[in-house]
């Protein structure tokens, strides 16, 4: 159940910087069973080339984030979350299309996840998107020991009504 009145010129998805991070690490909480620490989402900004991040702004307030690291041809998606107060907006699909943008402009060409097995939200945005189930990794998560499915995508030449985005 959304607690925002939605207007849509209000949303902002741009890259994530380290001045984000307190109102990302709310999300994060809010978010996950098993959240990454502060430390971990510095390392990702400020010392892995490999790592895209993006926040979803909206009105002055970070909705979501999500982040992606380029591998050769590959986008290995790390994360994705929507504060639970602006579920069921399309913010997750506006993020995962924007790294799948994002991937495209990089030259990337196929995507990757790995999502909890319980997660049937996280997997029918996925799927929706074009993501299949190749694998499993048995307990992938430490909090619970529970099973990671993995997921890949081969990326269409463009995204519909989107060009390719490089933020
Ligand atoms: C997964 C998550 C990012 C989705 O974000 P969201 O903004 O609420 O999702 P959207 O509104 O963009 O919905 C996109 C699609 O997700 C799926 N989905 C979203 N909410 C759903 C629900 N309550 N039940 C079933 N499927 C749902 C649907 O496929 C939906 O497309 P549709 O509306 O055409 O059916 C969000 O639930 C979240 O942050 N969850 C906690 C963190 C997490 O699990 N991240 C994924 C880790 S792998």
């Amino acid at each position: 159940m959304t607690k925002v009145e939605w207007q849509p010129e209000k949303l902002n998805i741009r890259r994530m910087l380290l001045g984000d991070l307190d109102e990302v690490m709310r999300v994060e909480h809010r978010s996950f069973t098993a959240p990454w620490s502060r430390q971990a989402f510095v390392g990702e900004l400020v010392e892995n080339r490999l790592a895209r991040y993006i926040v979803a702004e909206y009105d002055g307030r970070i909705a979501g984030y999500a982040g992606l690291w380029m591998i050769m041809d590959e986008g290995h998606v790390t994360n994705i979350a929507v504060d639970p107060d602006f579920r069921g907006l399309k913010l997750g699909e506006k993020l995962l299309r924007t790294l799948m943008s994002m991937c495209m402009a990089s030259g990337g060409r196929k995507m990757t996840l790995e999502v909890r097995v319980s997660n049937e939200i996280a997997r029918n945005l996925y799927e929706k998107y074009g993501f299949e189930r190749v694998g499993i990794r048995k307990g992938y998560y430490t909090d619970n020991q529970e099973d990671a499915i993995i997921m890949w995508a081969d990326l269409p030449p463009k995204l519909a009504s989107e060009g390719e985005v490089s933020l």
